[in-house]
């Protein structure tokens, strides 16, 4: 029996969730007249992806899709959190839209509505077609106007049916993994490169979101992977080290999107790349700083910074995570198989520092992902039982109930992810799923945790 007076309560109305994305779990990658995105070419790039791996077959999600509704069904979600893969509706970046692509998406969202499980659609979880990179990718504003396009196509089909739509995913991986460490596609190792990739991808954010509304949306935000650095140590040192860790991975986004500025430049190290780049236009901060109905914001665990005077920048490779400062192994603190901290005090302190921050300028929130990669085994009875994934679960959920109770507005929760699925850089090898997948028979075995998850909703609505 699952001990209900461990859940933690939250509002009536509060809802609950599961996410995924495109290209961690479609496969079909060639199918029904899918072009190609740049985590194809990156991922069929040998050395790139761990073990190979890549994301033509993945969960077989495109064909199976029925039986994944049925366990989101099962489970008792009130909103399943998906991405809308651009490479399927526009193939080749620009141009024709090709019907079966959207065809595929309004058959998702008719089994999820029959379901009773509202749609919260993503539109760019790091898809990119192939053909826009080719041409400048993030580099250049030309993507921020096709993106537009795409999303008034898609908004223009699905958005009586589907409520909730976020426009970027983690931005922040998209323009520094992607286009200055490569360690994303498209593989890019750029400064000034990734710096337009972020300001581009900010425009795209707020032309998307003026295709949303003129489709009528009901709700449309944008999806932040938030950091809560921590000094390493109480010196100086590291504390200057942690606010320019904040900057970069953060103010960088919400300064724009919340306060209608750029991060200051006395806060930043690479400030003077940033400022008076001829990318900005007048206009862009309006644009990008439209009201959103909420804030989506991604948190897995905190980040603990050193100062790394030692590490002098590379003048062409400056960029977050070459910018003195180091990440530091948190003692004592339980680890994931990604190998990160299990912090659950961090995700409070995370979202009330937000709210401090911001004010009535913060938007009501949703998380839209939070879970952990385990070590999972298949026991003997078939069963998968990831205590630990329990004990995240439980810690980050009782961690988000405790933000609600200092005033900080959260509407919703998704746990990452429904499925084990292709975690990007990771292949196959990290296990983020409530549900496992056999990958050589694609059979799904529902874990311990989404049956702890399945309790703790119903445990709600006693
Ligand atoms: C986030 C991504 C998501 C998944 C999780 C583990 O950064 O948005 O696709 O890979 O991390």
């Amino acid at each position: 029996m699952t001990e209900s007076r461990a859940f933690p309560r939250f509002p009536a109305g509060f809802v609950f969730g599961a996410a995924t994305a495109s290209y961690q779990i479609e496969g079909a990658a060639r199918e029904d007249g899918r072009g190609p995105s740049i985590w194809d070419t990156y991922s069929h790039t040998p050395g790139l992806v761990a073990n190979g791996d890549t994301g033509d077959i993945a969960c077989d999600h495109y064909h199976r899709y029925p039986e994944d509704v049925a366990l989101l069904r099962e489970l008792g979600v009130d909103s399943y959190r998906f991405s809308i893969a651009w490479p399927r509706i526009v193939p080749d970046g620009s141009g024709p839209v090709n019907p079966k692509g959207l065809d595929f998406y309004a058959r998702l969202v008719d089994e999820l509505l029959a379901a009773g499980i509202e749609p919260a659609a993503t539109l760019y979880h790091w898809d990119l077609p192939q053909a826009l990179e080719d041409r400048g990718g993030w580099r250049v504003r030309e993507t921020a106007e096709r993106f537009a396009e795409y999303t008034a196509v898609v908004a223009g089909h699905l958005a009586d049916r589907v409520p909730r739509w976020i426009t970027l995913n983690e931005p922040w991986c998209s323009a520094f993994l992607g286009y200055s460490v490569g360690r994303h596609a498209p593989g890019a190792r750029e400064g000034r490169g990734a710096l337009a990739a972020a300001h581009h991808l900010l425009v795209g954010h707020g032309r998307a979101v003026e295709a949303l509304r003129a489709a009528g949306v009901r709700e449309a935000g944008i999806t932040l992977n938030l950091d809560r650095n921590l000094p390493a140590t109480g010196s100086a040192a590291d504390r200057a080290a942690v606010v320019r860790a904040d900057t970069q991975h953060n103010l960088v986004w919400t300064e724009p999107l919340l306060a209608g500025r750029y991060p200051h430049t006395e806060e930043e190290t690479w400030g003077e790349l940033i400022t008076g780049q001829d990318f900005r236009r007048d206009g862009d901060l309006a644009l990008i700083g439209q009201p959103l109905d909420f804030l989506g914001i991604n948190y897995y665990r905190p980040i603990v910074v050193a100062d790394a005077p030692h590490r002098e920048p590379d003048p062409a490779l400056r960029t977050a995570t070459d910018n003195r400062y180091a990440e530091v192994r948190l003692a004592g603190a339980r680890h994931t198989a990604m190998d990160w901290p299990v912090v659950p005090d961090s995700f409070t302190d995370l979202l009330v520092a937000l709210k401090e921050r911001y004010g009535d300028a913060l938007p009501p929130i949703h998380i839209t992902e939070n879970g952990s990669a385990e070590h999972d085994e298949v026991s003997p009875d078939g069963a998968v039982h990831d205590r630990d994934r329990v004990a995240y679960l439980r810690g980050h959920l009782t961690a988000l109930k405790a933000a609600l109770d200092a005033g900080v507005d959260v509407r919703g929760y998704y746990v990452w992810s429904l499925l084990d699925n292709f975690e990007w850089a990771f292949g196959y090898g990290k296990r983020f799923g409530i549900v496992r997948v056999d990958y050589d028979t694609q059979r799904r075995t529902p874990k311990d945790s989404y049956h702890w998850y399945r309790a703790m909703i119903a445990a709600q609505r006693d």
